[in-house]
Protein backbone atom coordinates (compact mmCIF):
# COMPACT_ATOMS: atom_id res chain seq x y z
CA UNK A 1 0.00 0.00 0.00
CA UNK A 2 1.80 3.55 -0.85
CA UNK A 3 1.01 6.25 1.49
CA UNK A 4 1.21 10.11 0.80
CA UNK A 5 4.68 11.00 1.63
CA UNK A 6 3.43 13.27 4.48
CA UNK A 7 2.50 10.16 6.72
CA UNK A 8 5.99 9.47 7.88
CA UNK A 9 5.10 9.63 11.12
CA UNK A 10 2.13 6.60 10.61
CA UNK A 11 5.14 4.33 9.78
CA UNK A 12 7.98 5.32 11.88
CA UNK A 13 7.57 5.17 15.53
CA UNK A 14 8.74 8.35 17.81
CA UNK A 15 10.10 9.08 21.45
CA UNK A 16 7.91 11.26 23.16
CA UNK A 17 9.39 13.59 25.50
CA UNK A 18 8.19 16.48 27.96
CA UNK A 19 10.40 19.98 27.00
CA UNK A 20 10.41 21.58 29.99
CA UNK A 21 11.21 26.04 29.71
CA UNK A 22 10.78 28.94 32.14
CA UNK A 23 9.88 31.98 29.78
CA UNK A 24 11.97 35.53 30.43
CA UNK A 25 9.01 36.13 33.21
CA UNK A 26 9.61 32.91 35.12
CA UNK A 27 6.42 31.12 34.06
CA UNK A 28 6.75 27.68 33.96
CA UNK A 29 5.75 25.71 30.73
CA UNK A 30 6.06 21.71 29.59
CA UNK A 31 5.12 20.40 25.89
CA UNK A 32 5.35 17.07 24.57
CA UNK A 33 7.66 16.58 21.77
CA UNK A 34 8.01 13.58 19.48
CA UNK A 35 10.28 15.28 16.88
CA UNK A 36 13.75 14.89 18.56
CA UNK A 37 17.10 13.36 18.21
CA UNK A 38 20.43 12.57 19.91
CA UNK A 39 22.86 13.65 16.88
CA UNK A 40 25.40 10.42 16.20
CA UNK A 41 26.38 8.39 19.36
CA UNK A 42 28.97 9.18 21.30
CA UNK A 43 28.46 13.36 20.86
CA UNK A 44 26.01 14.97 23.18
CA UNK A 45 24.22 16.93 20.87
CA UNK A 46 20.33 16.32 20.60
CA UNK A 47 18.11 18.13 17.94
CA UNK A 48 14.63 19.42 18.04
CA UNK A 49 12.22 20.29 15.53
CA UNK A 50 9.38 22.76 16.08
CA UNK A 51 6.80 24.55 14.72
CA UNK A 52 7.42 28.30 14.74
CA UNK A 53 4.55 29.22 17.21
CA UNK A 54 5.29 27.92 20.59
CA UNK A 55 5.94 28.98 23.62
CA UNK A 56 8.36 26.10 23.95
CA UNK A 57 10.71 27.65 21.12
CA UNK A 58 10.24 31.46 22.50
CA UNK A 59 11.43 30.24 25.90
CA UNK A 60 14.13 28.58 24.00
CA UNK A 61 14.81 31.93 21.89
CA UNK A 62 14.78 33.65 24.57
CA UNK A 63 16.69 31.68 27.78
CA UNK A 64 18.96 29.25 25.68
CA UNK A 65 17.71 26.55 28.16
CA UNK A 66 15.60 23.45 28.24
CA UNK A 67 15.18 20.60 29.93
CA UNK A 68 14.42 17.08 27.71
CA UNK A 69 12.43 14.99 30.14
CA UNK A 70 11.99 11.31 29.12
CA UNK A 71 8.26 9.95 30.88
CA UNK A 72 7.28 6.30 31.43
CA UNK A 73 3.72 5.82 29.90
CA UNK A 74 2.70 5.88 32.96
CA UNK A 75 2.90 9.93 32.45
CA UNK A 76 0.50 10.15 29.51
CA UNK A 77 -2.18 11.51 30.88
CA UNK A 78 0.26 14.52 31.92
CA UNK A 79 1.43 14.77 28.73
CA UNK A 80 -1.84 14.89 27.15
CA UNK A 81 -2.66 18.09 29.57
CA UNK A 82 0.62 19.44 28.34
CA UNK A 83 -0.39 19.07 24.64
CA UNK A 84 -3.30 21.97 25.28
CA UNK A 85 -2.65 25.20 23.54
CA UNK A 86 -2.69 26.97 26.83
CA UNK A 87 -1.46 31.03 26.99
CA UNK A 88 1.99 31.30 27.05
CA UNK A 89 1.24 33.39 30.47
CA UNK A 90 -0.15 30.06 32.09
CA UNK A 91 2.16 27.57 34.07
CA UNK A 92 1.31 24.17 32.88
CA UNK A 93 3.26 22.92 35.52
CA UNK A 94 0.02 23.47 37.96
CA UNK A 95 -2.32 22.92 35.01
CA UNK A 96 -0.89 19.22 34.86
CA UNK A 97 -0.07 18.84 38.03
CA UNK A 98 3.58 18.46 37.43
CA UNK A 99 6.12 18.54 40.25
CA UNK A 100 9.79 20.69 39.54
CA UNK A 101 12.94 19.14 39.90
CA UNK A 102 15.67 21.69 40.66
CA UNK A 103 18.27 21.22 37.92
CA UNK A 104 21.83 21.57 38.45
CA UNK A 105 23.62 23.47 35.03
CA UNK A 106 20.36 25.18 33.48
CA UNK A 107 17.22 27.29 35.23
CA UNK A 108 14.17 25.31 33.96
CA UNK A 109 13.46 22.74 36.47
CA UNK A 110 12.97 19.04 35.11
CA UNK A 111 9.87 16.85 36.28
CA UNK A 112 9.78 14.66 39.16
CA UNK A 113 8.89 11.17 38.08
CA UNK A 114 10.51 11.28 34.59
CA UNK A 115 12.87 8.78 33.56
CA UNK A 116 15.71 10.76 32.82
CA UNK A 117 16.41 14.31 32.68
CA UNK A 118 18.77 16.12 29.59
CA UNK A 119 19.62 19.62 31.06
CA UNK A 120 20.28 21.30 27.32
CA UNK A 121 21.77 24.76 26.81
CA UNK A 122 20.97 25.96 22.97
CA UNK A 123 24.00 25.73 20.55
CA UNK A 124 22.29 26.85 17.28
CA UNK A 125 18.81 27.35 15.53
CA UNK A 126 18.22 26.42 11.98
CA UNK A 127 14.78 28.90 10.97
CA UNK A 128 12.95 27.14 7.74
CA UNK A 129 10.15 29.07 6.72
CA UNK A 130 7.54 26.77 8.89
CA UNK A 131 9.83 25.08 11.05
CA UNK A 132 13.00 25.63 13.74
CA UNK A 133 15.65 23.21 13.84
CA UNK A 134 17.31 23.66 17.48
CA UNK A 135 20.41 21.72 18.05
CA UNK A 136 20.91 21.78 22.00
CA UNK A 137 23.68 20.54 23.70
CA UNK A 138 23.05 18.15 26.66
CA UNK A 139 25.34 19.64 29.82
CA UNK A 140 23.73 17.19 32.26
CA UNK A 141 22.51 14.35 31.79
CA UNK A 142 20.45 12.01 34.79
CA UNK A 143 18.51 8.99 34.88
CA UNK A 144 16.02 7.82 37.95
CA UNK A 145 17.59 5.76 40.23
CA UNK A 146 14.29 3.59 40.01
CA UNK A 147 14.34 3.21 36.38
CA UNK A 148 18.07 2.33 35.83
CA UNK A 149 19.88 -1.08 36.44
CA UNK A 150 23.09 -0.82 38.91
CA UNK A 151 25.38 0.31 35.44
CA UNK A 152 23.45 3.14 35.03
CA UNK A 153 21.07 1.76 32.20
CA UNK A 154 17.64 1.81 31.31
CA UNK A 155 15.42 -1.06 33.15
CA UNK A 156 13.13 -1.26 30.14
CA UNK A 157 10.29 -2.92 32.23
CA UNK A 158 9.94 -1.33 35.20
CA UNK A 159 10.37 2.32 32.71
CA UNK A 160 8.18 1.80 29.83
CA UNK A 161 9.31 5.13 27.71
CA UNK A 162 6.94 6.81 26.41
CA UNK A 163 6.34 6.73 22.67
CA UNK A 164 4.19 6.89 19.54
CA UNK A 165 2.71 5.73 16.42
CA UNK A 166 0.21 7.99 14.69
CA UNK A 167 -2.76 6.74 12.93
CA UNK A 168 -4.49 8.91 10.10
CA UNK A 169 -6.49 10.61 12.94
CA UNK A 170 -4.57 10.11 16.18
CA UNK A 171 -1.46 9.43 18.40
CA UNK A 172 -1.32 5.80 19.37
CA UNK A 173 0.80 5.55 22.28
CA UNK A 174 3.16 2.90 23.05
CA UNK A 175 6.63 1.75 24.58
CA UNK A 176 9.26 -0.54 23.31
CA UNK A 177 10.09 -4.09 24.65
CA UNK A 178 13.18 -5.73 24.24
CA UNK A 179 13.77 -8.05 21.20
CA UNK A 180 16.44 -9.77 22.39
CA UNK A 181 18.98 -9.43 20.38
CA UNK A 182 22.23 -7.20 21.62
CA UNK A 183 24.72 -5.99 19.46
CA UNK A 184 28.39 -5.02 20.03
CA UNK A 185 29.28 -1.39 19.21
CA UNK A 186 32.26 -3.37 17.07
CA UNK A 187 29.87 -4.62 14.92
CA UNK A 188 28.71 -1.42 13.54
CA UNK A 189 32.68 -0.44 12.80
CA UNK A 190 33.73 -2.00 9.47
CA UNK A 191 36.20 -1.00 7.94
CA UNK A 192 35.17 0.77 4.63
CA UNK A 193 37.96 -0.25 2.03
C1 LIG B 1 2.87 13.31 21.43
C2 LIG B 1 3.06 14.72 20.93
C3 LIG B 1 4.21 15.06 20.24
C4 LIG B 1 4.39 16.37 19.77
N1 LIG B 1 5.54 16.67 19.08
C5 LIG B 1 5.74 17.95 18.65
C6 LIG B 1 6.94 18.26 17.94
O1 LIG B 1 7.80 17.42 17.71
N2 LIG B 1 7.10 19.54 17.51
C7 LIG B 1 6.16 20.50 17.74
O2 LIG B 1 6.38 21.65 17.32
N3 LIG B 1 5.00 20.22 18.41
C8 LIG B 1 4.78 18.97 18.87
N4 LIG B 1 3.63 18.65 19.54
C9 LIG B 1 2.64 19.70 19.82
C10 LIG B 1 2.97 20.52 21.07
O3 LIG B 1 3.32 19.71 22.16
C11 LIG B 1 1.73 21.34 21.48
O4 LIG B 1 1.36 22.19 20.42
C12 LIG B 1 1.97 22.12 22.74
O5 LIG B 1 0.75 22.75 23.12
C13 LIG B 1 3.02 23.19 22.54
O6 LIG B 1 3.16 23.85 23.75
P1 LIG B 1 3.90 25.22 23.92
O7 LIG B 1 3.24 26.25 23.01
O8 LIG B 1 3.68 25.50 25.38
O9 LIG B 1 5.32 25.01 23.55
C14 LIG B 1 3.40 17.36 20.01
C15 LIG B 1 2.24 17.00 20.71
C16 LIG B 1 2.06 15.70 21.17
C17 LIG B 1 0.81 15.35 21.92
Amino acid sequence: MQLSPHKRENVLPLPVVLISTVSKAGIRNAAPWGNITPILRPLDEIVLASWLRRDTLDNIRETGEFVVNVPPAAMVEEVMVCARNFPSEVDEFEEAGLIPRPSTAVAPPGIEGSIAWMECRLVEEITREKYALVIGKVVRLEVNDRYATAEGNMDLDAARPLCMVCDDNRIRFTYPVDAGRFALYSEMFIRKS
